[in-house]
């Protein structure tokens, strides 16, 4: 068999060192590319402030902690363009030079117009010219925070620094240290759903797109017409994707690398407010606005705080479809969501990232880990350790076949789901010896029962054989159908080489008598089950 056979990859795809990063889709699935092959993500999102040379001996050390493999750190506006038209890219240089020193590949964060949706990361020029960069005006004609997607010389600015940042990627980065690139961070407008200046007037009453009018499959008329009481939003969805997409495809004409929009997430199964979303995002309800306004965007991605187990698989549901890879590029670094890794995993997702993770002193607690101890760092680092060596292989079986995954809920009951043939039961805060309804042999309950942590993600390698990576979790693998021939044939321990698996131990007796049980050390097993003759 030849080398790209046993990879998986038809021959087209061998590529130099030097090919720029992409995503693939095939049947519905997504791998994003890296030196010609598939790459997952295992990344960590730093803190807001650690896009600084003084700041990186703080953040080296978390991300080789946290075994990942991807650092994404902002550059902003303000710090290239510090004065209209000189630029400074000695943070990019920087930053390139230690990630290939410290093996990392780079995430940029653009902080523009946008950053949680606020101008503050914009030059001071543009942050005190409001003639030249105007603000948002509310229904009564304040003036809003944020900047309004509505002005040319505000979307031509930005686009030039966006360009620039581009233009140095492609001189100074040919060997693609940096593979992907999220434009602005977290767009919309809080508590004022869009532009109700004179510059919105005759473009809301306009008729809505054509283009839009048929993904959704809706009547033509007027913004207010179609859309009815999420008209405001709606409007402000639009330009603010389509203020998002002249840049990214004006960067990616330099570049092409992909590039992500990321989401301050509303609730996840009602329509949001309109005054009280980030109007505008890419929330899960608007997507279809955004991929039609916004055709350069590769994916818009959710940031995940909440920490709600049933909302985190809707966010990830919502989000993992056939036109969107799902990436998350932000989730709270609280101990608790670590976990959403597996599930995310099985959702097939490109990559994953626990925000604010850097020894700055800086946790954000409540919304993420309130200090970060070794046991929050162990439950995101012993997973990413462990997919580490397979993490290429495990890309590409994800975009060759759906897999499964699941996070220990909240209520900590059972998950299961059935892959072809059989029935993979996840169940959690069990032992690693017996069965918990056992009385002859007596145990307290396991100190992580009650605990937020467990998980697993499986992905079939043919019929019969699975790919496993979880922890504090028990798995069962039984016949989808009643069938008393069945069983588990054998658990194996290893790991691939070019692209094949190699058996290092088979597990075998209290390994795998009552489920195959692992506590903290998360483990890639390969499974095959079968049936006797
Ligand atoms: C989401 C933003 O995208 C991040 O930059 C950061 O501000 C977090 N929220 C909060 O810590």
């Amino acid at each position: 068999m030849g080398a790209f056979a046993a990879l998986g990859l038809a021959g087209p795809c061998l590529a130099q060192a030097t090919e720029i990063p992409h995503i693939v889709t095939r049947g519905g699935r997504h791998a994003l590319i890296v030196d010609g092959r598939p790459f997952l993500m295992l990344a960590a999102q730093v803190n807001n402030s650690s896009n600084y040379a003084s700041a990186l001996p703080r953040v080296w050390p978390m991300l080789d902690r946290l075994h990942a493999n991807t650092i994404e750190i902002p550059v902003a506006w303000q710090q290239i363009e510090p004065r209209e038209g000189q630029f400074d890219f000695g943070f990019v240089q920087t930053l390139l030079d230690q990630a290939r020193a410290h093996d990392k590949r780079v995430v940029i964060l653009w902080f523009g117009t946008w950053k949680n949706t606020s101008p503050a990361y914009t030059p001071d020029w543009v942050k005190l010219d409001n003639r030249r960069f105007p603000r948002m005006k509310t229904r009564d004609g304040k003036d809003h925070d944020v900047l309004s997607p509505m002005f040319r010389s505000t979307l031509e600015a930005d686009k030039r620094a966006f360009v620039r940042l581009m233009t140095y990627l492609k001189e100074h980065d040919p060997q693609n240290t940096v593979i992907m690139v999220q434009a602005e961070n977290e767009v919309g407008s809080y508590r004022n759903p869009r532009d109700f200046g004179p510059a919105s007037r005759a473009p809301f009453a306009g008729p809505v797109p054509a283009a839009l009018i048929r993904k959704l499959g809706k009547r033509p008329g007027d913004w207010s017409s179609v859309f009815g009481a999420q008209a405001d939003r709606a409007f402000n969805t639009w330009h603010t994707a389509r203020y998002v997409d002249e840049i990214a495809a004006a960067g990616k004409a330099v570049k092409p690398l992909p590039i992500f929009v990321n989401a301050a997430l509303a609730g996840p199964s009602n329509v949001p407010d309109p005054d009280g979303v980030a109007s505008g995002g890419p929330q899960q309800d608007v997507l279809d606005i955004w991929k039609v306004a916004a055709p350069s965007i590769d994916a818009e991605a959710p940031d995940i705080y909440d920490r709600a187990s049933g909302n985190v698989a809707l966010y990830l549901d919502a989000y993992a479809r056939p036109d969107n890879p799902l990436l998350v590029p932000e989730i709270g670094n609280a101990r608790d969501f670590a976990r959403y890794f597996y599930e995310a995993l099985g959702h097939g997702a490109i990559g994953f990232a626990p925000f604010g993770m850097d020894d700055t002193g800086f946790s954000n607690y409540p919304l993420g880990a309130r200090t970060l101890d070794d046991a929050t760092l162990d439950a995101f680092a012993r997973p990413y350790q462990a997919m580490a060596g397979v993490m290429r292989d495990w890309a590409r079986l994800a975009l060759e076949r759906p897999g499964w995954g699941t996070a220990r809920p909240d209520d900590g009951s059972d998950r299961q789901a059935t892959l072809g043939d059989w029935t993979i039961k996840a169940s959690f805060g069990e032992w690693q010896f017996g069965e918990k309804s056992w009385s002859w042999l007596k145990s307290e309950p396991a100190p992580w029962a009650e605990e937020p942590v467990g998980g697993v993600a499986v992905l079939p390698l043919s019929a019969d054989e699975y790919l496993m990576i979880g922890d504090h979790v028990r798995v069962r693998f039984a016949s989808a159908k009643p069938d008393p021939r069945a069983m588990v044939v054998r658990v194996e321990e290893g790991h691939f080489t070019a692209g094949t698996w190699m058996t290092d131990r088979v597990w075998n007796g209290d390994q795998t008598d009552y489920g195959i049980t692992i506590v903290d050390r998360p483990v890639v097993l390969k499974v095959t089950m079968g049936r006797y003759r």
